[in-house]
């Protein structure tokens, strides 16, 4: 799973520009996401959800009616962070008596009751399935003061029948499946998140053509386990072809996936479209079988590798990712030492890395947490150095190289520079001027091509760091 940058990303949604039905409702909404992918997708639902029944959203806290935090349980570190930003929410109700505070997401589903019982400046608790619900229970709170929980879990809702309120920007997400039934040992995703459960597939297609129409290139279809995809007899691959095939010059992407989904038929399809992308992200966990097996991850090491050389072999260019845990109950030095040889074997672009934190009713709950912290700490921080070096070592050899990128945001440390992305997910810079070009003393482009956000660019590689490429276009 994706903490899809994982992809855990830590930031807030400050940026989300939602296209809000401002009827009958002047009441302004403010969203904080935390955790994987999949929330920031959920956020857009619940932005449209809100917005059917006329809120507005507002991206300045000062301004808000309503806070909401869309939360992340994954690790305890997560939610720590959302217990010290409560802390710090106090401010603001003690400024506005009125303000309704919600948890929303992974943290609503696995701490409900005591949240609303033990953090008094929380009024509503909502779930992951019960995203329909939150505008009536905002409005409860503001009609009677009284509090609200929604957390049942449902085998069935998929939230198809809600056009989600993009962020701008030429990527987009569609949430093509829900819940995980894998139940890895210490995981709370399926107990916060619930079954599995598909989407209908001309659904999708036809949100993914939607998306291109309104200028979208670059899609993400994301699920906790989007291989494991299914409905009626089409699977992922059915899905990403048909995907693929519906928006030709859209690039399409995927994520997370799990080593026991990801058969041949998959990667045959990414293999024959040019408009997939040529990226794999694939938690490993660990190199040792001993702590698969623990983990209930169903595959061997050696079963991973096979599947890795394979689509090394068909897709020479891939780009690969990987989640890793270290210091899981009982881990040995020597299967810390495994997990590295599997960092050096596979030689991964990208890792997202964690150290095992114990998480209650999962199966290794009752397992006891016996690596020492500073251990954990200690073999993450190898594992992290280890992949750095694989990092710089898999940009290096793309130096010399002409590489096609699509622009997708200026660059965060130069406004002269922008930020894209290539086929196989890795972050190139380049100057967002071409050449050439000549500017005269008031900053007008004379001569030369000056690049867009939404472009496609062939760029010339000259220098990297392990994070980044660094480019020019030849025009
Ligand atoms: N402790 C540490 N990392 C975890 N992950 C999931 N649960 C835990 C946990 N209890 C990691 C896994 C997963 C990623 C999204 O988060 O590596 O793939
Ligand atoms: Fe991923 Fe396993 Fe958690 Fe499911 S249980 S979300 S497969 S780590």
């Amino acid at each position: 799973m994706i903490d899809l940058n994982n992809l855990i990303l830590d930031n807030k949604t400050k940026n989300q520009t939602g296209s809000f039905n401002k009827s009958g409702n002047d009441k302004k909404v403010y969203i904080e996401t935390y955790g994987c992918q999949m929330n920031y997708s959920d956020t857009e639902i619940v932005l449209s959800v809100l917005s059917k029944s006329g809120y507005n959203e507002t991206t300045d806290i000062n301004n808000a009616d309503a806070i909401l935090l869309n939360t992340c349980s994954i690790r305890e570190n997560a939610e720590k962070k959302i217990f010290y930003r409560l802390d710090a929410l106090k401010y603001f109700k003690r400024r506005n008596p009125n303000l309704v505070v919600g948890i929303l997401g992974c943290m609503a589903e696995r701490l409900r009751k005591d949240l609303i019982e033990n953090k008094k400046i929380v009024d509503i608790i909502v779930g992951p399935d019960e995203y329909r619900k939150v505008p009536e229970l905002i409005d409860k709170v503001f009609e009677t003061g009284e509090k609200g929980i929604a957390v049942k879990l449902s085998k069935v809702e998929t939230y198809d029948d809600i056009v989600p309120v993009r962020r701008e920007g030429v990527s987009a997400w569609i949430t093509i499946m829900r819940g995980c039934d894998k139940f890895c040992t210490y995981c709370v995703v399926p107990f916060t998140r619930g079954r599995e459960r598909s989407r209908k597939l001309s659904s999708i297609v036809d949100e993914a053509k939607r998306l291109y129409d309104e200028g979208v290139k670059d899609i993400w279809l994301l699920g906790q386990n989007v291989n494991s995809y299914r409905y009626d007899n089409y699977d992922f691959s059915d899905l990403l072809k048909t995907v693929a095939i519906a928006v030709p010059e859209m690039r399409v992407r995927y994520t997370t996936s799990h080593p026991y989904d990801l058969n041949m038929k998959l990667l045959e399809t990414m293999a024959e479209y040019d408009n997939i992308c040529k990226y794999i992200h694939l938690p490993i966990q660990s190199g040792s079988d001993r702590i698969l097996k623990l983990m209930n991850r169903e595959y061997s090491v050696e079963d991973y590798m096979k599947v890795m050389l394979k689509a090394r072999e068909m897709m020479p260019d891939v780009g690969l990712s990987t989640d890793i845990i270290s210091g899981f109950p009982t881990e040995t030095e020597e299967d810390h030492q495994m997990t590295l040889n599997v960092i050096k074997e596979v030689m991964y672009d990208y890792a997202y890395m964690f150290t095992y934190s114990r998480r209650p009713n999962t199966k290794a709950f009752r397992m006891e947490d016996d690596i020492p912290n500073e251990t954990k700490t200690r073999r993450l921080d190898e594992i992290i150095e280890l992949q750095r070096e694989m990092s710089y070592e898999s940009h290096k050899k793309l130096i010399g190289k002409k590489i096609k990128v699509l622009l997708e945001t200026v660059s965060k440390k130069s406004e002269n520079n922008l930020m894209g992305r290539t086929d196989c997910n890795k972050s190139v810079i380049i100057p967002a001027i071409s050449k050439n070009s000549y500017v005269d003393n008031s900053g007008d482009l004379i001569s030369g091509k000056e690049y867009n956000i939404g472009d496609y660019v062939n760029v010339k590689i000259n220098k990297c760091n392990s994070a980044t490429l660094f480019g020019e276009t030849e025009e």
